[in-house]
């Protein structure tokens, strides 16, 4: 299979359809599931997926960087995960202190920069903490864009951008036909990254559960039937692979020559 490096072509218009469909996508967004299926198909505890999980997360992040994606969002630990056991809340909260505090230096010296998508408040004090310190320390990165997705819910985030542009028309700083899907795009906390090209779910399962949904409007998905912890390189390349071969029209005519 032969790529063409993202880093080669400008971010696009996400307004008007490509010519040619690029053949690496700028923004990848993944939904990592199956860990509890892994451990349970293995008699082994639930929080042994997510253990393994993170492994399989340094392996997507390192082969992001490899392949040449600019961004890179993963879906964490959802709004709606609250409602597990709490130990397992607990154990993905660890996980994701230990996760920040042993990889954010390796990921600085690697031009990642991160960016974390959710709720801060009513998070651990020393969780908030380690997400700001990560986005501090890496803002001027000009590698991949490792977008968090933690806390995070796709209709929480639409609400609150709703909100506020509610309270602006209502202070007299907007009209409402000055309501437009750009001003709602701006006012999401992905503002400033362009929406997913492509959205891999592992697991089998076909479903986008509260990520990105508006951001996912043009998206491709590619649903992959391996679980979380099985992760790698050559599962990226394949759905890449698959993404690279859809015909994507946004809504027009076909772009490519016809078979
Ligand atoms: C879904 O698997 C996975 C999650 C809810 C959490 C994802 C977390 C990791 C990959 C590891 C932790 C990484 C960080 C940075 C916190 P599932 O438990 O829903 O699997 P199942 O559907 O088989 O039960």
């Amino acid at each position: 299979m032969t790529l063409r490096a993202a880093s080669e072509a400008a971010v696009p218009d996400r307004t008007v359809a490509p010519a040619v469909a690029p053949r690496v996508p700028v923004h990848v967004g993944v939904i990592m599931d199956g860990n509890g299926r892994w451990a349970t198909s293995r008699k082994l505890p639930r929080v042994e997926g997510h253990r393994r999980g993170v492994e399989a997360l340094r392996r997507c992040v390192r082969a992001a960087r490899e392949i040449g994606i600019r961004f890179l969002t993963i879906y964490s630990f959802s709004s709606e995960n609250w409602s597990r056991p709490p130990g397992e809340v607990t154990e993905l909260m660890r996980l994701l202190k230990l996760f920040l505090r042993h990889d954010l230096a390796e990921l600085n010296s690697a031009h990642v920069r991160v960016k974390v998508i959710g709720e801060r408040q009513g998070l651990a004090p020393d969780i908030r903490a380690l997400l700001d310190d990560a986005e501090a320390l890496t803002c001027g990165n000009g590698g991949l864009t490792l977008v968090v997705a933690f806390n995070y819910g796709s209709r929480q985030e639409i609400a609150a951008a709703v909100s506020r542009i509610a309270a602006d028309v209502a202070a007299g700083r907007l009209k409402p036909q000055d309501v437009d899907v750009e001003m709602i795009s701006q006012r999401l906390e992905t503002a400033g990254i362009p929406d997913p090209d492509l959205i891999v779910r592992t697991s089998g399962e076909q479903r986008l559960s509260n990520f990105l949904l508006w951001q996912a409007a043009y998206s491709e998905f590619v649903f992959l039937p391996i679980y979380w912890p099985d992760f790698d390189k050559a599962a990226l390349l394949s759905a890449i692979d698959e993404y690279a071969r859809r015909d994507r029209r946004f809504g027009g005519v076909t772009a490519r020559p016809g078979p």
